[in-house]
């Protein structure tokens, strides 16, 4: 695995798009490398794929009270990980040389100011940037996202597609501890009571997702209400749970039948730390 850290050296080690042998897979991560970003990786390898990661703690998504200082940096050892699992290049970048003063522009969308954006104002501003930044340097055949983080997810592949960037978006399922809790950086921050509750989040969405069977919109509504309600209970505080469509990644309404499938997402603070999840509901 090659190392890279400058703009130049990525420009020297990367193949062109003519001659490449195989499809150039992007990885974009923050570090902190766990099983869910090395999901990531095999499954790029797995559907054939030549890997690069990124691994660069994006100050512009980040807001101004956020954890942007100590947000986990182990670069060795995710040297160790994407080595390890078979990646070809690892690319650091220098905040100086891949941000500079470029903060100017905003990629903006309706959904990007909800949800996780409501409560983090700028956050996918900052994210759409640095991704379509990534892209332009790298000229990836084909880019890995998480659905652990499944807005960034849906305005990642919304940019692609509307302003036809010359890349195919591929989501991968989320990681779990095998209680359930979905891997993130982030889970380090837990202390050790903290992350023996932590599960409890996701087995709420589980819950939920078996009860799921509204009769009208009122009753949608009711069970997200019911599960902010059990969330408080278990000692969450809840920033939102909604459920929303897979297609357009806003609230479902009363035009949405009852049986319209869904996505339910949620964000939750257990003592300082951040947990968001989501969970698919099937249309039934
Ligand atoms: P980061 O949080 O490091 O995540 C990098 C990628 O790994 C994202 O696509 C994320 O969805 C995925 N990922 C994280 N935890 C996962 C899990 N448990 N299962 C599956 N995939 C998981 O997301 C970011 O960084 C940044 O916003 C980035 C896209 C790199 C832009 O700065």
């Amino acid at each position: 695995m090659e190392i890279l850290t400058s703009l130049a050296d990525l420009k020297k080690a990367l193949p062109t798009p003519e001659r490449r042998q195989r499809p150039l897979a992007l990885v974009p991560t923050m570090g902190a490398l766990h099983d869910g970003h090395r999901a990531l990786v095999r499954k790029a390898l797995e559907e054939g794929g030549e890997v690069v990661a990124s691994v660069f703690v994006n100050p512009l998504q980040f807001g101004p009270q956020e954890d942007f200082d100590r947000y986990p940096r182990t670069r060795e050892e995710d040297i160790r990980l994407l080595e390890a699992t078979g990646a070809s290049w690892a690319f650091f970048p220098d905040a100086a040389e891949l941000v500079g003063d470029s903060s100017g522009f905003t990629i903006s969308h309706p959904v990007a100011g909800l949800y996780c954006g409501a409560h983090r104002p700028g956050h996918f501003s900052g994210v759409l940037f640095i991704v379509s930044k990534l892209f332009h340097l790298t000229r990836p055949d084909r880019a890995y996202f998480g659905k652990k983080d499944r807005q960034q997810l849906f305005l990642i592949d919304r940019m692609v597609r509307e302003f036809a960037f010359p890349v195919d978006v591929r989501g991968v399922d989320t990681v779990r501890e095998e209680d359930g809790l979905a891997m993130s950086s982030r889970n380090r921050y837990l202390d050790p009571e903290e992350r023996q509750h932590a599960p409890e989040l996701y087995r709420l969405l589980t819950i939920a997702r078996e009860r799921y069977a509204p009769r009208n919109h009122a009753d949608r509504l009711d069970l997200a209400s019911l599960l902010v309600g059990d969330m408080k209970e278990r000692g969450f505080r809840p920033e939102y749970v909604v459920f929303v469509h897979p297609e357009t990644f806003l609230p479902l309404s009363a035009e949405d039948p009852p049986e319209t499938p869904a996505i339910l997402i949620t964000a939750a603070w257990l003592g300082k730390t951040r947990l968001i999840d989501n969970i698919d509901i099937p249309a039934f």
